[in-house]
């Protein structure tokens, strides 16, 4: 990106991203450090996290947790945004998309992955709304997916937890609208990040390239510059829709 935009109104703003120590979650972290806000993440890549922390100046807070212990995420969430002073944004990032075939799938394995896919955001949002009502007001950024939308293969759990975090996102908007808190979901097309690389080879990358309307691979910063347009008061008429960041795959 040759110039990014500067949002004043992140400048200070409390912020939360979860899933934040590596792929996209790294770049907002980055991003929204970088627009002056106060920037904390969760995630449970401890050493991840911790040398992203010390990379940025002024260091974000970093708190190791596993999002899908739910039960522990009120305590986490209020000691954050006692540490910050508050909060008015969280960024519902993190996630895990392995593959898996239907006949594979038990019912321990279907909840294992609805908790990190799709649970934990709920929670988290559930556990941020008193502090943002607090404040005034706040924006929800949850992360949905472009694969349920393609229908793309062996990732039929993941795809149903994206499915239902953009219903989620029209849920929320609606019950949290009059106070102020809007709720968006960010739908990333292929965005190349280590995890991606892991699962595409080379050939595999340019037929995603040949299936989108722009030429080039979506980088977490393309992405990023998504969430702080969202976050910021600029969009303060926009909630309850979904808004894809995909360079048009289809
Ligand atoms: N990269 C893509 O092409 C792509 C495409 C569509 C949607 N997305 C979505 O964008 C978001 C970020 O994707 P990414 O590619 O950066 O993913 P990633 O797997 O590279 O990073 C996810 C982060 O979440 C963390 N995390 C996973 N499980 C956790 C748990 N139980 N507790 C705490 N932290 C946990 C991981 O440690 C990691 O740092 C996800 O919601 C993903 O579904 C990504």
């Amino acid at each position: 990106m040759s110039q990014p935009a500067t949002y004043p109104s992140l400048r200070d703003k409390k912020v939360l991203i979860t899933g934040g120590a590596t792929g996209i979650g790294a770049g907002l972290v980055e991003a929204f450090a970088r627009q002056g806000a106060r920037v904390a993440f969760v995630d449970v890549n401890a050493e991840a996290g911790a040398a992203l922390a010390a990379r940025l100046d002024p260091a974000p807070l970093f708190r190791g947790c596993d999002l899908t212990d739910v039960a522990a995420l009120p305590g986490t969430i209020d000691s954050i945004a006692q540490a910050l002073g508050g909060l008015d944004v969280l960024i519902n990032n993190a996630a895990n998309d392995d593959r898996h075939s239907i006949a594979e799938v038990t019912p321990a394995y279907w909840d294992e992955r609805m908790a990190v896919n799709l649970r934990h955001l709920f929670f988290a949002a559930q556990a941020a709304v008193p502090h943002m009502k607090r404040a005034g007001g706040g924006a929800i950024v949850n992360f949905g997916s472009i694969s349920w939308h393609l229908g793309l293969p062996d990732l039929v759990l993941y795809q149903t937890a994206k499915a239902a975090i953009e219903g989620m996102t029209r849920s929320m908007a609606r019950d949290l609208g009059r106070d102020n808190i809007r709720v968006t979901t960010i739908v990333p097309g292929n965005v190349q990040t280590p995890r991606q690389e892991k699962w595409y080879t080379p050939e595999g990358e340019a037929e995603i390239v040949a299936a989108q309307c722009l030429d080039g691979r979506i980088q977490p910063a393309d992405v990023a510059a998504l969430a702080l347009f969202l976050a910021s008061d600029d969009a303060r008429m926009c909630t309850g829709h979904d808004y894809f960041v995909d360079a048009g795959w289809r």
